[in-house]
């Protein structure tokens, strides 16, 4: 690059971070793969040092530092040990829309933005950074893969592959899902939860998410009124605005969800009373029939979200929603990413016969049938015994991490944080002048990784001193010196 292109690029970049709807380090990574896309930094280019290139935006090298990172994991740049970054090669070399071979003219490139609308609610901010994995401390919320059992997975794989099980397996199923599991899912997962269900009533899905997209595309358009956790959880927002919803925020406090009085005014509740996103608390059998009484006398549908049940610690947890609910009016929502692996994209609904018949053609249309080799598998493991097994272990593994996240947040942060009977993850509400999002810039420099929490809140509003803290992806012994570390921000 011409040290004219250099100051060209970098003018670029400095003006590229004056738009503040995005954090820093996300911008100037933007404004990076734009400069690689237009091939101004062409595939071998030395990146300038972190040092060198705050020193030019006047940002953080912090900010950079990140940026690089992140640019690194998506395969941009690649580090050079001791010298720094190079953009990789085969890249920025203006094949996405710069001159012609003879560079005779100007392919004009597409403009995607301008094609495509806004995602609903102009949030889908990731909280926490590529490649987190990486950090000593990531306290990040979700389950790591590390417990998944790969043996008696291999096991039950092979088997489906035989003769008698490829029919389900490899064979397009048109709109049915696996009668294996289907069975299983009503014998073991459910009876769990209080519930008792006909195979009938049950659709297997790619997880929570396109469940519950399936339920909102069938029951939900524009002028739907919807009540919803606040805070809550995004992905379950964002799937509402998507079809133009009204969205109610309905406060949480110990007890669980409070639902207003009245219903009237609302087509659905979405909830989360196994363990409520983000906060963990455990909806109380009280609150259970006062909402399901409400919805009943109102005409709500509820849905519930009941994606980690599994992990209460402390008791047995109260029977599900949907095991109350003598009307038919919850449609329940499981998933097995928690129990087994997100990255299988597995789960289920349970509702009334005609609505699992209507979401049927509707997934029919959108993707026929969730893999019936990955429902197969997941059949066979069950069948022989080894969920339960797996359930056992992970929920004992994640007591230990759960004991030890509580005890050093009791002894070393300075603010107490409540309880909980279970979860994978801690929400923390920090003084109100506290700045997550900082906190979590400053952490990250130190390795500790933790997700800011303001995305679970509605409305424009939105608190900025709640973070989570995740403790399943983490290991045991990290758990307390990572603690420690992010003490010292705190
Ligand atoms: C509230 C909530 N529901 C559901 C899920 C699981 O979603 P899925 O089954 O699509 O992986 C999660 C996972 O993070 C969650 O936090």
């Amino acid at each position: 690059m011409t040290s004219e292109q250099h100051y060209a690029t970098v003018a670029r970049l400095s003006h590229s971070l004056s738009d503040d709807t995005k954090p820093r380090y996300r911008r100037l990574k933007d404004g990076l793969t734009s400069a690689i896309e237009r091939g101004e930094l062409r595939g071998g280019a030395m990146l300038p040092s972190s040092r060198v290139l705050a020193d030019h935006l006047d940002v953080s090298r912090n900010t950079v530092n990140r940026a690089y990172r992140e640019l690194a994991v998506e395969g941009f740049i690649e580090p050079i040990e001791r010298v720094g970054y190079v953009v990789n090669e085969g890249l920025g070399d203006g094949a996405a829309g710069g001159p012609d071979r003879d560079g005779s003219s100007i392919a004009p490139r597409v403009r995607w933005d301008e094609r495509l609308g806004a995602l609903a609610d102009g949030d889908d901010e990731r909280t926490r950074p590529a490649g987190w994995r990486s950090y000593p401390y990531p306290f990040v919320v979700g389950p790591g893969p590390e417990g998944f059992p790969i043996g008696s997975w291999t096991r039950a794989m092979r088997t489906a592959l035989r003769e008698e099980h490829r029919g389900t397996s490899l064979h397009n199923l048109d709109d049915q899902d696996d009668p294996l599991l289907v069975e299983q899912i009503r014998r073991i997962i459910l009876p769990g939860r209080g519930i008792q269900a006909a195979p009938d009533q049950i659709l297997v899905t790619l997880g929570t998410q396109h469940g519950l997209h399936l339920v909102v595309e069938a029951l939900i358009g524009a002028g739907s009124t919807v009540g919803i956790e606040d805070p809550g959880y995004p992905d379950a927002r964002r799937i509402f605005l998507k079809q133009e919803a009204k969205l109610v925020p309905l406060p949480v406090d110990a007890l669980g969800v409070i639902a207003p009085e009245g219903l009237s005014g609302l087509d659905m509740v979405f909830v989360t009373p196994g363990r409520q996103f983000p906060t963990n608390v455990t909806m109380t059998i009280g609150r259970r029939r006062k909402l399901l009484a409400q919805a009943a006398r109102d005409g709500a549908l509820i849905v519930e979200d009941d994606y980690d049940s599994e992990y209460c610690y402390s008791r047995r947890p109260p029977p599900a929603l949907k095991a109350l609910d003598t009307a038919g009016r919850v449609v329940y929502v499981g998933s097995f990413s928690k129990f087994l692996a997100p990255g299988l994209r597995l789960g289920f609904v349970v509702a009334d016969p005609v609505l699992i018949d209507h979401l049927r053609r509707l997934r029919h249309h959108m993707l026929r049938h969730p893999p019936g080799i990955i429902q197969r598998t997941t059949a066979l493991m069950m069948e022989v015994g080894d969920y339960g097994r797996v359930i056992r272990r992970h929920r004992r593994v994640l007591r230990s991490k759960w004991q030890a996240i509580t005890e050093a947040v009791e002894d070393l942060f300075p603010w107490p944080v409540p309880s909980t009977d279970g979860g994978m993850s801690l929400w923390v509400a920090g003084p109100e002048d506290l700045d997550a999002a900082s906190l979590a810039e400053q952490a990250l420099d130190d390795g500790v990784v933790i997700e800011p929490g303001r995305s679970c809140f509605l409305g424009p509003d939105r608190p900025a001193h709640y973070f989570q803290m995740g403790f399943a992806a983490i290991d045991r012994e990290a758990i307390r010196p990572g603690i420690e570390h992010l003490a010292r921000f705190l």
